[in-house]
């Protein structure tokens, strides 16, 4: 089940803890433009297997909002290998994921776009 995110008072960002959720994901209450329509793109291409604001599935995918995902270790570049062939299983038990269909370089700039604004939210820089 989607639990409501709540408002924690005292700082600039909400805190999202989803069931099966695998990282628990402060979101920052405002997106940049590329990364509002990267979000739609994460949503529709990514989500079913990283999970709604990018904290992972149990038994699925990996959380990208990650310290193994900072942008100096998977750079700009790995998102865009990662969606057009696909990534062999290395870091997680969750096995390979396969490449994602109907989906653009244009596309997967605005998607790394959010995830940068997710990490950064959670001191991944
Ligand atoms: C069918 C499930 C699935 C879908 C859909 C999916 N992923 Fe993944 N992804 C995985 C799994 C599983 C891994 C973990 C591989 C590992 O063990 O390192 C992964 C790993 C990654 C990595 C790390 C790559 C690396 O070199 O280590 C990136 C980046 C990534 N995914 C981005 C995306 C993006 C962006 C989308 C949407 C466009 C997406 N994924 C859609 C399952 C998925």
């Amino acid at each position: 089940m989607w639990s409501p995110t709540s408002q924690t008072a005292a700082t600039d960002t909400l805190i999202s803890i989803e069931e099966g959720a695998l990282a628990d994901v402060l979101l920052p209450k405002t997106l940049s433009q590329n990364a509002q329509i990267g979000k739609l793109g994460f949503e529709a291409k990514c989500a079913t297997c990283h999970g709604l604001n990018a904290a992972g599935q149990d038994g699925v995918a990996p959380p990208l909002v990650h310290i193994i995902y900072e942008p100096t270790h998977h750079g700009d570049e790995t998102f865009q290998r990662a969606a057009a062939v696909g990534v062999r299983g290395h870091h997680w038990p969750f096995g390979d994921m396969p490449p994602v269909e109907g989906i653009t370089r244009g596309d997967v700039t605005m998607i790394v776009a959010y995830v940068r604004e997710l990490q950064r939210a959670n001191g991944i820089n």
